[in-house]
């Protein structure tokens, strides 16, 4: 039997993953092996709750405050001990995270081989987003196989120098995510208290936007929406406590937006899917509304997910409010600008992402 643990601590990895362990499960060659470092405790626990996704291992890292040293010194201490306890022929590690980098450097002090899921996204500016362009970058280095979710990402670790011959297209495990989740019959009470209004999503939580950039930005967002009658804009907080105090102040108060504890990923997927339009500055949510066919204002200076810009469905705006209240407005009023951004869009994969690589790691075994 081949042993492959798979590694991964916050919400967007386990959203990622947990469609790739349950396939890996259930092939008979494999036993898949899943530690989770707790990087992010709720957030995390509520989507192997969805996925019904049990850990095998449970590093339970969090803390409030936590910073990058924290993380990443607990994280490369923690695995040394579940890799040298269950000596895996392979690990995986999933996208930016300082979980997943700390994951893969423990493994190459160990030298134990890493094939890196959702490998080759770049936005070329190491400050932006910070530290996952970073992160990913180094994990591309360490990493023996480069599961891509799309051909550009492909380009990206060629043009580094990885050999073809480890690269793998194979789509993101984000939309056999949304396959699972999106339902046709969905009641919300969030759904009942918008009825009859266009539904927004805002989703922000970078930690480079933070403080100031973050407080200019959606204090634009307010104005735009409350100038607008029918719209209702639900906005789930994330929990990290910069974040929490900056979204809640500029945000609060305003009876045409809901803002809300974060949701089930269930929940959310399905509010998006009945939504007019999303602002956000999220990774997952980009590949997530452009498969739904969902304008969406990207409220970032770079995106690593310039497909979702070529077919129409992110807008990147930046981070000047002017510009952010700008794109916004134009697509709540010009129904023609609004067509152009809201097809469903497959560049970020079909929803058989997981088959994939799970075939692919069975026939490498
Ligand atoms: C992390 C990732 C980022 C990802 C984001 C997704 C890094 C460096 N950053 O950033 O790439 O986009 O997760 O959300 O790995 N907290 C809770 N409960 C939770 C989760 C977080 O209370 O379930 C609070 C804690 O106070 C924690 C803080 O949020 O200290 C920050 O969490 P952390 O994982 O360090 O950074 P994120 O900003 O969430
Ligand atoms: N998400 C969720 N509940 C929420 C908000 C977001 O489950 O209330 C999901 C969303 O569907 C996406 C993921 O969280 O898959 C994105 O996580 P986040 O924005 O925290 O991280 P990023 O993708 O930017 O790394």
């Amino acid at each position: 039997m081949n042993k492959i643990l798979v590694i991964f601590g916050t919400r967007p990895e386990a959203i990622k993953m947990c469609p790739l362990v349950r396939e890996l499960q259930s092939r008979e060659r494999i036993r898949a092996v899943v530690c989770v470092t707790g990087q992010h405790r709720q957030l995390l626990d509520s989507v192997l709750d969805d996925f019904g996704v049990r850990a095998d291992y449970d590093l339970d890292i969090m803390r409030d405050g936590q910073s990058l040293f924290d993380v990443t010194s607990e994280v490369l201490c923690g695995i040394r001990g579940v890799v040298e306890a269950e000596k895996p022929s392979l690990v995986l590690v999933h996208g930016d995270t300082t979980t997943a980098f700390a994951a893969s450097l423990a493994c190459f002090y160990l030298k134990v081989p890493v094939a890196h899921i959702e490998a080759g996204l770049r936005t070329h500016d190491i400050m932006s987003p910070y530290p996952e362009e970073f992160n990913r970058r180094a994990i591309g280095a360490v990493a023996k196989f480069h599961f891509a979710p799309t051909e550009t990402a492909k380009q990206n670790l060629l043009a580094e120098g990885v050999d073809d011959s480890r690269i793998f297209v194979t789509g993101n495990t984000v939309i056999d995510a949304v396959k699972h989740t999106v339902v046709d019959n969905f009641a919300h009470p969030l759904l009942d208290w918008a009825a009859g209004n266009r539904i927004v999503i805002i989703t922000s939580h970078r930690r480079e936007s933070a403080g100031e950039p973050m407080r200019a930005m959606l204090g634009a967002v307010r104005r735009v929406i409350e100038a607008h009658h029918d719209v209702r804009a639900i906005c789930p907080v994330h929990p990290n406590p910069e974040v929490c105090e900056c979204v809640t102040s500029v945000l609060g108060g305003c009876d045409e937006i809901a803002l809300t504890s974060p949701l089930p990923v269930a929940e959310f997927h399905n509010l998006l899917a009945r939504s007019y339009l999303v602002l956000t500055d999220s990774g997952g949510v980009q590949e997530e509304a452009s498969a739904l066919g969902k304008p969406t204002v990207v409220m970032r200076e770079v995106t690593e997910r310039t497909e979702g810009v070529e077919s129409g469905n992110l807008l990147l705006s930046g981070t000047d409010s002017t510009k952010i209240a700008d794109e916004l407005s134009e697509l709540l009023d010009s129904s023609e600008k609004y067509a152009r951004s809201a097809s469903r869009s497959c560049a970020f994969g079909d929803g058989t992402a997981s088959r994939r690589i799970a075939d692919i790691i069975e026939k490498m075994m």
